[in-house]
């Protein structure tokens, strides 16, 4: 079924609780019918979202908005050591998560607790404590907006890294995900490496999947807002990488500076570090400000527009610019 709306609110469809509308909202619940709605030909302006968990809308939007509501999960091949689970991209990413755990199916157990649907975990390459879901996509399904003709990406088509996909690069808003396919252990290797992820796991009793599902849960819980609380779009920016030659001069200056160097040589910093230090858990504005446990995240205190976000989150990139030379990239997609 496929069902179009004028003038929709998209107040439900963004995490941020940013009361903007849509010209056109369009939900469809098959590959068939986003295909037939297609084929009768589309054009304007267009944007694809899921839960809405990474976007920040400007402006009311003067197109047509298009959500996936394809649910559903199917093996679709397997063997004694692993399978392929083909998923809905309506599906929500954390009842995903949840059903994987209880199966004893690993993978995707420290991306617990993210807010969002299937179909972002392609495009965002969605991350957390040491893993990121691209390293689990073995295929991304989907139907291209200009033509309506239906499309596979392998996963090394798909070119994941950090927060990145080729959705979001040369084949950005040309498509619709429809189905993603996840490649999942029956004989789960637990990633404990990140923060003290392995300590709380041991408190827990040690490492299985439903244990590394409740750690992951907690340190989110205490360290991120509930969006059903508090609106943000988790992680407004990403943590910057900088040469290692700009780092060892930080370090020289800011020796608590938290650095992870990386394989290339190049040097990832932390935002949230970056931006606590300027100040900003401190000096929140009227209707917008950082989360007190991470300076990363921007949050909505009510009533913010999307512009009163916009215009925060310049000035929390204008002053680690000249605070530290270093220049914050922006994670969510800001939509105007
Ligand atoms: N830190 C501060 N002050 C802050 C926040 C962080 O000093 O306000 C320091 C921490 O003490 C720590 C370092 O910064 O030394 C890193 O912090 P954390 O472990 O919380 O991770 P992060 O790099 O800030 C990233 C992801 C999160 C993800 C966590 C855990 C990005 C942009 N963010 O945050 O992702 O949950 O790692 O893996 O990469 C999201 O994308 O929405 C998100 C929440």
């Amino acid at each position: 079924m496929t069902k179009i709306y004028k003038t929709h609110s998209l107040l439900p469809h963004n995490t941020f609780g940013i009361d903007a509308t849509a010209e056109n909202f369009v939900e469809f619940s098959s590959v068939d019918d986003i295909v037939a709605f297609l084929s009768k030909g589309f054009d304007g302006r267009s944007l694809v979202i899921g839960g809405g968990s990474n976007l920040l809308f400007v402006n009311d939007f003067d197109g047509t908005v298009f959500h996936s509501a394809i649910m559903g999960m199917e093996i679709v091949d397997e063997n004694e050591n692993d399978l392929l689970l083909r998923v809905g991209s309506g599906v929500n990413w954390d009842e995903l998560v949840a059903y994987t755990v209880e199966q004893g199916w690993g993978g995707l157990e420290n991306l617990s607790a993210i807010p969002g649907e299937v179909g972002a975990s392609a495009v965002q390459n969605v991350g957390a404590y040491g893993v990121e879901a691209g390293e689990l996509i073995a295929k991304v399904e989907t139907v291209r907006l200009d033509d309506a003709t239906r499309r596979e990406f392998t996963h090394d088509d798909c070119s994941f890294s950090y927060r990145h996909s080729i959705f979001k690069d040369t084949e950005k808003g040309k498509h619709i995900i429809t189905y993603v396919t996840y490649r999942l252990s029956k004989k789960p290797v637990f990633k404990l490496t990140y923060g003290n992820l392995n300590e709380k796991v041991e408190q827990l009793g040690g490492a299985t999947l439903a244990n590394v599902r409740r750690a992951v849960c907690e340190i989110r819980e205490a360290k991120l807002p509930s969006p059903e609380k508090i609106g943000s779009a988790g992680s407004f920016f990403m943590n910057p990488v900088v040469p290692a030659s700009v780092a060892e001069s930080l370090t020289n200056e800011y020796p608590s500076m938290p650095q992870y160097p990386l394989a290339c040589g190049d040097v990832k910093l932390s935002a949230g570090w970056l931006i606590e230090q300027c100040g900003w858990k401190d000096t929140p504005h009227e209707h917008v400000g950082v989360y007190k446990h991470q300076a990363l995240v921007v949050i909505n205190r009510g009533g913010a527009t999307g512009k009163n976000v916009l215009d925060f989150a310049e000035a929390v990139v204008a002053s680690v610019k000249e605070k530290f030379g270093v220049t914050l990239n922006m994670e969510v997609n800001v939509i105007d």
